[in-house]
């Protein structure tokens, strides 16, 4: 990036553009806090397990660049790299990722510029997640910048598997032997039925939830509608 920095006179510089992804990443992620809080508020249960954020580092940014087959400028990293500020949102259940990213559109201020359903539609690779590019109005003393935020969307299991996947991918750069990829396909297929599992498992049990509270608020009512039998309990 220093090269390009030097040539640079019009979006500020460096600095000044690595302070709005910054800026982005906190209020995104102050947000995403709130909404979980809130819904622990009113449901008594969180959707996101864990919530990881990270700035891409100048290196892999000017990488993308080049991959993309874009000069090295401030300019082209802000229009055409999407992922310099990056959030990842862990949860339990496949119904979390859908729920948190319908709660996500509905913020006012959050612009919802582009959205890859990789569940719906898996890569190539097995690789599910729930991506959407936002963008987030960061107000300074004297202008206000919409900056990019990409956020990554998936289940503890289809994180365990992307992780693996990644760390495979590096290791033989990208052209891991087929056994290999075979197997890492098979994973992510045994990752959709654990997921599907997990997920009717937990409705069972809050339906048992459920019922079991049904039923205290039915003996409550006799209770009181016969206070004779409460007393021979
Ligand atoms: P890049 O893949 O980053 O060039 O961007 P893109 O515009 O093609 O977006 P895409 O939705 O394909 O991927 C964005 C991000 O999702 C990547 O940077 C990874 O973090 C993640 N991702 C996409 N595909 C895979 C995959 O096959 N395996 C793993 N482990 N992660 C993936
Ligand atoms: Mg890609």
């Amino acid at each position: 990036m220093q090269e390009a920095i030097k040539n640079y006179d019009d979006v500020d510089d460096w600095k000044t553009v690595m302070f709005l992804y910054n800026s982005a990443l906190k209020e995104v992620g102050t947000k995403l806090e709130i909404l979980n809080d809130e819904f622990q508020h009113v449901h008594r249960y969180n959707p996101i397990e864990h919530i990881k954020t990270r700035i891409k580092t100048p290196e892999s940014i000017v990488k993308k660049l080049k991959r993309y087959g874009y000069e090295t400028s401030i300019e082209n990293m802000v229009r055409y790299v999407n992922d310099i500020a990056g959030v990842r949102l862990i949860c339990s259940f496949t119904s979390d990722i859908y729920r948190l990213a319908e709660m996500i559109g509905n913020q006012s201020d959050l612009k919802v510029l582009s959205i890859k359903d990789y569940i719906k539609n898996p890569k190539e690779s097995g690789y599910k997640s729930y991506h959407m590019l936002v963008s987030v109005p960061i107000f300074l003393s004297d202008s206000v910048v919409d900056t990019k935020v990409e956020i990554q969307i998936r289940t503890i299991a289809m994180d365990f598997w992307a992780s693996l996947e990644h760390k495979i991918y590096y290791k033989f750069e990208g052209k891991a032997p087929e056994y290999i990829s075979k197997e890492l396909r098979e994973c992510a297929e045994m990752v959709s039925a654990l997921d599907e599992k997990m997920l009717s498992l937990n409705e069972a049990i809050l339906s048992c939830i459920h019922q079991e509270e049904e039923a205290e608020k039915e003996r409550e009512r006799l209770k009181q509608e016969n206070p004779v039998l409460a007393g021979s309990q």
